[in-house]
């Protein structure tokens, strides 16, 4: 059951000329292990949206649940809540701040109250897990190479072990060799520790190989929240909203149209490429 969101509303800057109403009427249900991806084009909503789910931002109306529990009680256990819903905020390197890459990881972990060889630890397994070379641990993260930041951030954040992992456009400003091994990462992390992870992104590409769930965000209002064929059906008012779908939806429907009888629904191109041969009556490779 992990998050829940009912009727929540937020406003930037209510009460003056520049009030913006950011979220409308939101319910959501984010189950436990889930791989989900929140796309939306610029403005739409998601950072904001995000923020509410470890109670950084506080909504203007209507509860938050974490596992059943109103993260609004006056009792609740805020503290405890941002350790188990990990966020990494968009160019997350611009937070790096300690003066080797291992103390930088540790801080999460040691401001959770944990003794420095605890923290240590949970830095050394964290840092492996995101793939960065031991050799670099204790040099400065100011030195890395973009993608690698990135990865250190991740780490700060895997290291308090949270239930929920959300990732605020990790790929931005990345090049595609970088956003694949950033991608792929990620996934691995679902596999391998089954935790719940939120993606957002503005790119469908992105998302519509990895997640489960694709939740469409459109002016603060959930517009679509489905698997991935079925957001991706709707591909015409995705693209009202600047959003394309995948290229391997276009593909699809163009081959259908001109006769080819594939089913629509590929998402990936493994799927496309396996239907294709299969209406062809060909075996693949
Ligand atoms: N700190 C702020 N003060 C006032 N308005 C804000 C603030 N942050 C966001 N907004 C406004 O709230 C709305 C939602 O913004 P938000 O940043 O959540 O969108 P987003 O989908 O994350 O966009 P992007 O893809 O550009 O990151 C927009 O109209 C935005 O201008
Ligand atoms: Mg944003």
């Amino acid at each position: 059951m992990a998050i829940q969101l009912d009727k929540i509303n937020y406003s930037y800057s209510v009460g003056s000329a520049y009030e913006v109403h950011a979220l409308r009427d939101i319910n959501l249900t984010i189950e436990d292990g889930q791989f989900i991806g929140i796309i939306g084009h610029t403005g739409s909503g998601k950072s904001t949206l995000i923020q509410h789910m470890n109670g950084l931002i506080r909504a203007t109306s209507g509860n938050i649940y974490y596992n059943g529990e109103d993260i609004y009680a006056q009792d609740y256990d805020m503290r405890s809540l941002r350790s188990k819903v990990g966020l990494v905020f968009q160019y997350p390197e611009h937070q790096l701040f300690e003066t080797t890459i291992f103390d930088d990881v540790c801080y999460g972990p040691k401001n959770q109250g944990l003794s420095k060889d605890e923290a240590g630890l949970r830095a050394f397994e964290a840092l492996k897990s995101v793939g960065l070379k031991e050799e670099l641990y204790y040099q400065s993260p100011f030195d890395l190479s973009g993608g690698q930041k990135r990865r250190v951030a991740i780490a700060g954040v895997l290291a308090m072990r949270p239930e929920v992992l959300i990732l605020d456009e990790p790929t931005a400003g990345l090049d595609p060799k970088g956003r694949d091994e950033i991608l792929a990462l990620i996934s691995k992390m679902h596999k391998e520790r089954k935790i719940t992870i939120i993606l957002v992104s503005h790119s469908m590409e992105d998302v519509a190989e990895y997640v489960e769930r694709i939740i469409v965000m459109n002016h603060g209002q959930v517009m679509f929240d489905d698997v991935p064929h079925e957001v991706f059906r709707h591909y015409k008012e995705l693209e009202k909203i600047s959003l394309a779908a995948p290229q391997v939806t276009y593909l699809m429907h163009e081959l259908r149209e001109k006769g080819l009888p594939v089913d629509v629904n590929a998402t990936t191109i493994e799927e496309a490429k396996s239907e294709i041969m299969k209406v062809l009556g060909k075996k693949t490779c």
